[in-house]
């Protein structure tokens, strides 16, 4: 098990991670990427969502990716609308995993007004 801390506590255990907001921006990131898989899980390569309550969410485990194309995330800002905000953060490669060579986003919770909210910093 390994344990990640930023806006959210990530948990991540052998199937499955569970990302728990430890701040507002972190709730709102959390019922946003229900909102988003919801939308857009059948158009767009988006993490597993298994399952969200009270803004905690848990996903299906993936690799962590090593890089990612400029291309691909023009791409997926594309397809969806609420990503179309200069500062989102799909161009980090640490929100994206792989599956069988196959780019997957992780973290796909933020829109252009949480990413106005405050940022934890730890
Ligand atoms: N489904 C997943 N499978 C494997 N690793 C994951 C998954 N989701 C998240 N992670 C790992 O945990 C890290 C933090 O997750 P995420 O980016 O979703 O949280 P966050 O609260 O939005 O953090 P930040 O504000 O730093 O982006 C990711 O960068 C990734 O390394
Ligand atoms: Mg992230």
């Amino acid at each position: 098990m390994k344990l990640k801390y930023s806006t959210r506590l990530v948990i991540i255990l052998k199937n499955v991670v569970i990302k728990i907001p430890i701040s507002r921006r972190g709730f709102l990131q959390g019922r946003n990427e229900k909102t988003i898989w919801v939308k857009y899980n059948q158009i767009a390569p988006l993490a597993e969502l298994k399952w969200e309550w009270m803004g905690i969410v848990c996903q299906k485990r993936y690799s962590q990716a090593d890089d990612i194309s400029t291309a691909l995330v023009n791409q997926i800002k594309r397809a969806i609308p609420e990503f179309a905000f200069t500062g989102c953060d799909l161009y980090n490669f640490k929100n994206w995993g792989v599956e069988r060579k196959s780019f997957i986003l992780l973290d796909y919770g933020i829109n252009k007004h949480i990413s106005t909210l405050y940022k934890q910093t730890t």
